[in-house]
């Protein structure tokens, strides 16, 4: 016999009201007849009566026969009605017992809707508990964006992560379609750590079920599909979108309950919706970031552009201080710092007078105290923007010497900022192997000399050894020098920055 939760429910209730047996009876099935024999005996013909006439005025009905009255209470509020509940009550008189099945009725109706209420503020509590938690989990993120990097997804890897934690799902995957305008967003393909799925098997996956429309989702159940031994069980797709689909946010094998699912798709939503934010974001950053370092290089250049015999000098220096910081084996993103400081390193020297910058002769006490002061102008200009000013340690202090007799600080050893130390060497490489107006360029071997001679006196000797490493590896020319490994996000490497320094103070 099969019958729903609800009515099964509503029989017990009747049972604990009347405290006697109430029985689910369905008239249609086809042994309802035997089943009122068995049960009732001889009296059965005053059960089906108060079942017919129940079933007629969807309402209880009751019918006496001897000292007992037979009762049967529709539990379905539908017309026809299949279910009821169906009973027997000893020796009370007709009217006691119509006022009692009047009751007991109308207290298992209620039973029922405070029932259906409890159960619906069940769902509105966890929806509620998810949609709080949704919302901090994005006032998280979003928090994180004024600390964030530009640099890769780590973002939008955050956020899939956070949704798969939510959704207890094996993996969470944004695929982008490979034809989406990611220019003015950003957005990148990134699975979940830990995921045993590559983006193609996500992208693989949604070729199989379809690809959800704008404003919809894909919610299934009961898969078999098998990928790379995964066993995909369960897809939840919503589109990553705004006014076209870029992509698609895919939960594998998410843990859902059938009440939380509204909840749990609109936290996928959210997710899209956070990429979709995150990537514009990240878009204005980078292009504000180029429009930034564009119009410092153009400063760079016009400083360079007044002296003919400097040309391209901090462009060097920042390529050759990239050798020397590969060679100490910093990591890629500081050599990357150390290439953009090093394009900026005299970026001072705006403030330093042509009279002075540009004189042939020999600079007074006076003069050279002026053109000291282009580290401190250039810290200047450069911490008013806060993106670059992982450069100030370079454009500050490359002019300190390791014996502590440089400027502005006179700091010693390794008081000097390691960017410093090692665009100190390219700069005074790049100086001794460059023509001036007032003499030649000085051979590799002089250059080298004076170097080695320099070893923890002017120079980090560390930094010292590997330029002189790279200088022994390489058979050193300009076109051998372009740096190749700037992602384009950060860099014009279309920009070719001419700039002028003067020579260094020991040389
Ligand atoms: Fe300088």
């Amino acid at each position: 016999m099969h019958t729903d939760l609800c009515i099964n429910r509503k029989c017990n209730d009747l049972t604990l009201l009347l405290g006697s047996e109430c029985s689910l009876f369905c008239p249609v099935l086809p042994q309802a007849e035997s089943f009122l024999l068995s049960k009732f005996g001889e009296q059965s013909h005053a059960v089906t009566s108060a079942i017919m006439e129940a079933a007629r005025n969807d309402c209880p009905a009751i019918h006496e026969a001897g000292v007992d009255c037979y009762y049967a209470i529709p539990l379905e509020e539908k017309t026809p009605c299949n279910w009821f509940g169906i009973g027997q009550i000893r020796s009370v008189p007709l009217t006691i017992a119509r006022t009692l099945i009047s009751v007991a009725w109308e207290a298992m109706r209620r039973e029922a809707t405070n029932r259906e209420l409890n159960e619906a503020l069940h769902v509105a509590e966890k929806e509620i508990k998810y949609v709080r938690n949704t919302a901090g989990l994005l006032r998280d993120l979003n928090n994180k964006h004024s600390k964030r990097s530009t640099q890769g997804n780590y973002n939008s890897r955050q956020a899939i992560d956070a949704a798969r934690k939510f959704l207890h799902a094996e993996s969470v995957a944004a695929y982008i379609e490979a034809d989406a305008d990611i220019q003015k967003t950003t957005l990148t393909s990134t699975v979940s750590s830990a995921s045993k799925l590559t983006i193609e098997d996500i992208g693989f996956l949604l070729k199989k079920v379809g690809k959800p429309a704008i404003g919809e989702s894909l919610n299934l159940r009961n898969l078999r599909i098998r990928i790379n031994k995964v066993r995909v069980k369960s897809l939840d797709v919503v589109p990553i979108s705004e006014s076209e689909t870029l992509g698609y946010l895919v939960a594998v094998n998410a843990q859902l309950q059938p009440e939380y699912l509204h909840a749990r798709t609109e936290i996928l939503q959210d997710i899209g919706d956070f990429l979709i934010a995150d990537g514009h974001t990240n878009a204005v950053m980078i292009e504000s970031e180029q429009l930034a370092l564009g119009i410092l290089r153009s400063m760079s250049t016009a400083i360079e552009a007044r002296d003919p015999y400097t040309h391209g000098h901090s462009e060097r220096v920042a390529q050759v201080g990239v050798k020397i910081a590969r060679r100490l084996g910093l990591p890629e993103s500081s050599c990357q710092e150390i290439y953009l400081a090093g394009t900026l390193h005299d970026i001072g020297k705006i403030g330093i007078p042509d009279a002075v910058l540009l004189k042939p002769d020999r600079l007074t006490q006076e003069e050279y105290s002026v053109i000291q002061q282009h580290p401190e102008i250039g810290f200047k200009i450069i911490d008013g923007l806060g993106k670059l000013r992982f450069a100030l340690p370079g454009i500050l202090y490359h002019h300190e010497r390791f014996d502590g007799k440089g400027y502005p600080h006179r700091l010693k050893g390794e008081e000097i900022p390691l960017m410093a130390r090692i665009l100190a060497v390219a700069d005074a490489y790049d100086a001794m192997t460059r023509s001036r107006v007032y003499r030649t360029a000085m051979s590799r071997e002089d250059t080298c000399r004076i170097l080695r001679e320099g070893r923890n006196i002017q120079w980090d000797a560390k930094a010292v050894d590997a330029c002189l490493a790279w200088m022994s590896e390489s058979d050193i020319r300009d076109e051998e020098l372009p740096f190749d490994t700037l992602p384009a996000s950060v860099i014009d490497s279309q920009t070719s920055a001419t700039h002028q320094t003067y020579q260094p103070a020991s040389i």
